[in-house]
């Protein structure tokens, strides 16, 4: 992508290193992230995805290697100050309380007040509606309770919340999402995807972990595969096959495949 060459990436992680113990569960990673794009972070169980993405979202300390956010050197402490500085996960728990509202869930901890105590519920619904529809989610309500929506109905929410708490720098903003289609089925995985590239188009920055090799190949700009805390390879979408995917993730190489790489 030769527009990238002058352009300064978003997120720049160098030798990044994790150990637990004297297990090393990444071991010197290193990736960029551009204003923009979806980055599709890929590998088997174990890889360590959650592992890097929990060190940019301040839940877990890098033993060494270095992040910059735009430049700048990142060790967020605490997930509250990583999303202050722009980054904001969707995790596959979603974290929404069941049996609130969209609008109540959007907002959870800063709500729109009046007289300065009481939530102010008219506006919070009028901002929820107008964010959503900002990112272009249609939802029966606002009002409709998380308990009620379908699982990519609640996806659609769970991002909405993320971005909405990175909005004050929307450009560059990132969102991390992971396994965002996990357990759906096809029309709500088509929801959410779509949800996921109408971000790209507003240029926030998606690292996306997922398991699901065809749907990367289909929003993914670039991919990123992981091997027992080793970035193996990271490039163009355009530059990989799905067979040669598969063979770096698992380290089979197609032909020792028992469908010798035909079956994808
Ligand atoms: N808190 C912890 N203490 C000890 N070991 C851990 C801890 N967290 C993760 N690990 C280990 O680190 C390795 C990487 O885990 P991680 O969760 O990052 O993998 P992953 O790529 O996200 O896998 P999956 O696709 O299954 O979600 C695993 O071997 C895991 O057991
Ligand atoms: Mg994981």
């Amino acid at each position: 992508m030769s527009f990238r060459v002058h352009e300064e990436a978003v997120l720049e992680i160098r030798g990044l290193a994790k150990s637990y113990g004297r297990v090393e569960v990444l071991k010197g990673v290193s990736l960029s992230l551009f204003a923009g794009e979806i980055l599709a972070l890929v590998g088997d169980n174990g890889a360590g995805k959650s592992t890097l993405i929990k060190c940019l979202t301040g839940t877990v300390s890098p033993d060494g290697g270095s992040i910059r956010l735009r430049g700048k050197d990142f060790a967020p402490l605490s997930p509250r100050q990583s999303i202050a500085s722009g980054v904001s996960a969707v995790y596959q728990d979603l974290a929404l309380v069941e049996e609130l509202d969209v609008a109540t869930n959007l907002f959870l901890g800063a709500e729109p007040l009046k007289l300065g105590f009481l939530v102010d519920r008219a506006r919070m619904h009028d901002e929820a509606g107008r964010r959503l529809e900002e990112l272009g989610i249609s939802l029966p309500s606002t009002r409709a309770r998380i308990a009620d929506l379908s699982g990519g109905q609640r996806q659609a929410v769970a991002i909405a919340r993320a971005v909405a708490r990175t909005m004050t720098r929307e450009r560059g903003a990132i969102v991390v999402l992971d396994e965002p289609t996990a357990a759906m089925g096809v029309r709500e995985s088509e929801l959410v995807l779509g949800i996921v590239r109408g971000l790209r188009e507003r240029g926030m920055a998606v690292l996306c972990v997922s398991h699901n090799l065809p749907q990367v190949f289909r929003i993914a700009d670039r991919i990123c595969v992981l091997r027992s805390g080793e970035m193996l390879w990271c490039g163009r979408t355009e530059d990989i096959s799905m067979s040669g995917a598969i063979a770096l993730i698992s380290g089979v190489s197609p032909a020792e495949r028992e469908d010798g790489g035909q079956g994808l």
